[in-house]
């Protein structure tokens, strides 16, 4: 098979498209951003890459905590309105219903399924970007998106979910069918 270079390019992909939210100057404030990545469960880990210049790294930079609110499809033209405009212009904290965050008071958004609380740990700046190492302090789940499992509760699936994807094809995707299930389908591989 012949590889084709396209170049230094992150090319990582799916994307999961999220809303990071602040306070800047004691305003709530909601960017569209697709440089989110687990970083470790145990402890709980995130990190997120914003542009140094963003009205949301400021509030960041300030407050030293932000949320990731995970919107569904049908809150796409808002998701993408988010990274269209910045919040030096518009109230985009006006958009959305909010709740604050019980051990920060970080802005987080009613209709997201999933948000995380975080709290910074570490910023470095490479070139224009700004990355941030945070500690997720809380995750809250709308109700209905909660499954009881074994006496467990537990997140529901991702088709109920039904998140943002987004690739470097600059196109936003929904999720599809689940193929298998963790540390089991590599069983068929094992020698021993
Ligand atoms: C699909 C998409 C993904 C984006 N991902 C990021 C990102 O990961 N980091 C970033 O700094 N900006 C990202 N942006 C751009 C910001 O969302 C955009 O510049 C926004 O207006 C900044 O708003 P603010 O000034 O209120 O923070 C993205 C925009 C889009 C449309």
């Amino acid at each position: 098979m012949s590889k084709v270079k396209l170049g230094a390019v992150p090319l990582v992909y799916p994307i999961p498209i999220v809303l990071v939210g602040t306070n800047v100057d004691g305003v709530a404030n909601f960017t569209e951003v697709g440089d989110c990545a687990v970083m470790g469960i145990q402890p709980a880990l995130v990190t997120i890459s914003l542009s140094a210049t963003h009205h949301t790294t400021k509030g960041i930079d300030n407050t030293r905590v932000f949320s990731v609110n995970f919107p569904s499809t049908q809150m796409l033209s808002l998701a993408d309105y988010c990274g269209m405009v910045s919040g030096c212009d518009v109230d985009k904290g006006a958009l959305f219903a909010t709740f604050q965050g019980e051990h920060t008071q970080v802005p987080l958004i009613e209709d997201c399924p999933v948000g995380l609380e975080c709290r910074v740990l570490e910023v470095t700046q490479i070139k224009h970007r700004r990355l941030f190492i945070a500690e997720v302090v809380e995750c809250y789940v709308s109700d209905q998106f909660v499954v009881t499992i074994d006496g467990k509760k537990q997140i529901a699936d991702l088709i109920q979910l039904d998140p943002i994807i987004y690739a470097l094809d600059n196109r936003y995707y929904g999720i599809g069918s689940p193929i298998g299930v963790g540390y089991r389908e590599g069983t068929c591989h094992k020698t021993s």
